[in-house]
């Protein structure tokens, strides 16, 4: 559990909050590059951190991230027209570049220099993978990107989707393994999956042992289930600073997806996910099948992008015959897909649980962990100006994560450490070993 306080401290990322500050020391996920997909296409509104933004792609393709007021008096650059390498607004004809510099003014006489003195805040972005990234930070020269493969290799594709609440209870349903057997899987039994596959251990006994160590960027922790024949399966998961998690399924050193949850403002979240093998957020086996989520229609409105057909507003579709039914991985909910199971709980809680009311076992460890982690970093942040983890380490965020077996005995941390490390190739390994969990 958490006091109120310490709660407030982790959840509130506006701007001038203590985690809203350390949030912006990191680079972090704006839009798809979909969202602006040619030279001058329309401006996209963006809120993010609780800052209202107006995102355009110039006409030699580099993409703007200003704020939504124009500083002349205020209207909305979302009016503006995206025309000739800058953004012009509609009301008086102020016309500004990607960085924010006032490069026209036509409504002020030709011998004026005032548009030299003008400048619109404007935040340095660059695109990777699909994704366009942004930094809303203090410093004039902003750190590197992280080191993610999902994002980088070759193939490197990513989607998105919004839920309606607080991204740090987004990211702990991501760093909470245990509740995988029951949410998911729920409905499936041990019979039901390839006997000696990952799925069938962790089917076989529905809670498990977990450590929780450190590392580099975060904090990375394992699950351990018996296996067979002296062997044990571990199941080792990874979260990054300051919103940065890898979800387990599939086998380590396979598993190349990244998710990160950015804040729109306290109360709403886009989860970004990136992968080699766009399709696959259900892990890397032989029958993992690409789950979309089905979206509603785009809106311009501030929350109009990436919202769910299933919502909070018609109970995520819940079918109570087919959670009576209690089979197949909708049973145990009767909520379709993974995604949005996990959703419906973590928006079922508020859009800003009151953690004090909690009661966290054994199985809680990670989250217990990364709360101290998060709760460190902002007041070292905010008492001594202490850069937050992995913000000048890109490679902190080389990490994978997925299941392995491992003899009885082994001491997990050693004997994965290659396993873990991002951008190695493992020929040897064999995906099947997964089973279709
Ligand atoms: S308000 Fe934008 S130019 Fe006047
Ligand atoms: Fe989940």
């Amino acid at each position: 559990m958490l006091t109120q306080e310490e709660n407030e401290l982790i959840c509130r990322v506006g701007p001038g909050t203590p985690m809203g500050n350390m949030f912006r020391e990191y680079w972090l996920p704006a839009l798809l590059t979909e969202e602006l997909p040619n030279p001058d296409s329309d401006p996209v509104r963006v809120l993010m951190l609780g800052e209202q933004l107006i995102a355009f792609r110039d006409t030699n393709g580099k993409v703007g991230l200003l704020q939504n007021n124009c500083p002349h008096r205020g209207a909305s650059l979302f009016f503006g027209r995206n025309e000739e390498s800058g953004l012009r607004c509609v009301y008086h004809g102020w016309k500004f570049d990607t960085a924010g510099n006032c490069i026209d003014m036509p409504n002020e006489p030709a011998e004026s220099d005032f548009k030299q003195k003008v400048k619109a805040t404007a935040y340095p972005t660059q695109e990777r993978g699909g994704i366009i990234w942004a930094y809303l930070g203090p410093r004039k020269t902003p750190p590197p990107l992280p080191d993610l493969e999902g994002n980088m290799l070759p193939g490197a594709q990513a989607w998105a989707y919004q839920q309606n609440a607080n991204w740090f209870q987004i990211l702990e349903g991501h760093i909470d393994t245990a509740h995988v057997s029951f949410l998911h899987y729920g409905g499936i039994q041990p019979e039901d999956v390839p006997q000696g596959s990952f799925s069938e251990y962790q089917l076989r006994q529905r809670h498990a042992h977990f450590e929780v160590i450190d590392t580099e960027g975060g904090a990375s922790y394992a699950a351990r289930r018996p296996a067979h024949d002296g062997t044990v399966y571990w199941r080792v998961a990874q979260w990054i600073f300051p919103s940065f998690s890898m979800a387990p399924p599939g086998v380590l050193g396979l598993g190349k997806r990244n998710a990160c949850e950015v804040p729109l403002d306290d109360h709403h979240t886009i989860t970004y996910q990136m992968s080699v093998s766009r399709g696959r957020p259900g892990g890397n086996g032989p029958n993992a099948t690409f789950n979309p989520i089905q979206m509603q229609p785009r809106t311009t409105d501030w929350y109009g992008r990436w919202r769910p057909i299933v919502q909070p507003d018609n109970d995520f579709l819940i079918d109570r015959s087919v959670q009576r039914a209690n089979s197949g991985p909708s049973g145990f909910t009767g909520i379709s897909g993974i995604a949005m199971q996990d959703a419906a709980v973590t928006s079922s809680m508020g859009p800003i649980y009151d953690r004090s009311k909690e009661r966290l076992g054994t199985s809680d460890a990670m989250i217990i962990r990364v709360r101290r982690r998060i709760i460190a970093a902002i007041q070292a942040h905010m008492r001594y100006g202490t850069p937050p983890p992995g913000v000048d380490m890109p490679e902190a965020y080389r990490v994978r994560s997925g299941g392995v077996l491992l003899p009885e005995g082994s001491d997990w941390v050693e004997a994965t450490r290659e396993l873990r490390q991002a951008f190695v190739e493992h020929a040897n390994l064999d995906p099947a070993l997964n089973g279709p969990l």
